[in-house]
């Protein structure tokens, strides 16, 4: 893979010009890290590894503890070059830590592979100056100016002709005109924005960016989308968690995890069909009544009101179509089948993975 021959800025000198420390960007949980890595292939979710130069993340079985509890549960995933993958899960499920781990942040206690051809385990110092790592926390000087803060970041990589490759920075991110402003004087997404330069600065060819547009405007996060594509189409590979299923929708391929359990990784359309979901819409007067009344019946699994419709989904498709039937020949209802959405499939996955946990529990093989 290229990266092993790749000299970028800042690569000669991972010490100095390397991704800052964790505690350098702001971020508390970096000196948490405990755990000898070890070298567990046994959870590799089948992946077969004749075709490892086309993955520029390519780790299997990754596993992270915190004070005894699992937050990262070997989890194994293969990104392509030029590939956007999107990362979702519920708060507290292990993205961050995941990311983390990739890019050389935090040790894995077990798994293996490799992220750029390199390996996350040993060699995590000639990972960080090839990655664009965006943390879920502003984690920019907010006491610095836009460009001093980008300037600061040219010198981190030992970038050569700072002040060019500042300006053509701020040019390319539309940022000009905010160049002397005090970064914590910024708004939330021009804070994003800046915080995006500052992790695209020295041409990564990875991005590993976790929640960049959280609290963003739908303007500010369809620009922020359109600079990610163009850079996907320049062949930057870009792993994105988010909380948003319209962002979602714009990567490539998908990844879902809840409470360190890795349950689905597909392509939309591939996470949408595997899960298996029937999904009726229905229109007309007393939504509400009818959404109580439809909750409780065998073969509902969810009943949720999109502005003046209700969406009812279930997993058994006869159970739920039986259970219907009264209601599809009522008065004043109109009643379609529609193709089932992601909220709707991660909402199943995440109870599924839930009720998975109590019952665990429940036998006394839960997590403490
Ligand atoms: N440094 C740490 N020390 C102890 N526990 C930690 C540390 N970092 C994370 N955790 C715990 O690990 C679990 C996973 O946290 P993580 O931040 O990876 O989740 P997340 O999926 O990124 O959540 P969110 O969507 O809220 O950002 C949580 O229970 C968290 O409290
Ligand atoms: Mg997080």
């Amino acid at each position: 893979m290229d990266a092993d021959t790749d000299h970028s800025p800042g690569g000669g000198n991972a010490e100095s010009n390397g991704i800052r420390d964790a505690s350098a960007l702001g971020d508390a949980s970096a000196g948490a890290e405990t755990g000898a890595p070890g070298n567990d292939k046994s959870n590799d979710g089948g992946n077969d590894k004749s075709n490892d130069g086309d993955y520029v993340i390519d780790v299997s079985g990754l596993t992270k503890s915190f004070g005894g509890k699992v937050v990262v549960n070997g989890l194994s995933m293969r990104v392509k070059r030029g590939e956007i993958y999107g990362f979702l899960g519920p708060n507290g499920s292990g993205k961050t830590t995941f990311i983390r781990m990739l890019c050389g942040l935090l040790k894995p206690d077990s798994g293996s592979g490799t992220c750029l051809g390199l390996d996350v385990l040993t060699q995590a110092d000639e990972i960080k100056p090839h990655v664009g790592y965006m943390a879920q926390r502003f984690s920019l000087y907010e006491d610095l100016t836009v460009r001093e803060n980008l300037d600061f970041t040219a010198r981190m990589y030992g970038l050569p002709n700072r002040a060019e490759a500042v300006d053509a920075c701020l040019a390319r991110m539309g940022m000009n005109r905010f160049e002397n402003q005090l970064a914590g004087s910024l708004s939330g997404g021009w804070k994003q924005r800046l915080a995006l330069s500052s992790c695209t600065l020295h041409g990564p060819k990875l991005l590993l960016l976790d929640e960049p547009t959280a609290g963003v405007d739908p303007g500010a996060r369809r620009d922020f989308w359109d600079e990610v594509h163009k850079l996907a189409s320049q062949g930057v590979t870009a792993l994105i968690s988010t909380h948003y299923m319209d962002e979602a929708e714009r990567c490539h391929r998908l990844a879902y995890i809840a409470y360190g359990d890795l349950l689905a990784q597909d392509t939309l359309e591939g996470i949408v069909d595997h899960a298996g979901l029937t999904t009726w819409s229905v229109s007309g007067p007393n939504l509400p009544e009818l959404a109580e009344r439809l909750r409780p019946l065998p073969g509902v699994d969810q009943v949720v009101a999109f502005g003046n419709t209700l969406h009812v989904s279930g997993q058994d498709k006869h159970l739920l179509d039986a259970t219907l039937s009264p209601f599809l020949l009522a008065n004043g209802q109109d009643w379609k089948l529609i193709r089932t959405s992601l909220e709707e499939v991660f909402i199943h996955l995440m109870r599924g993975q839930q009720a998975r946990q109590n019952g665990q529990a429940a036998k006394g093989g839960g997590q403490p």
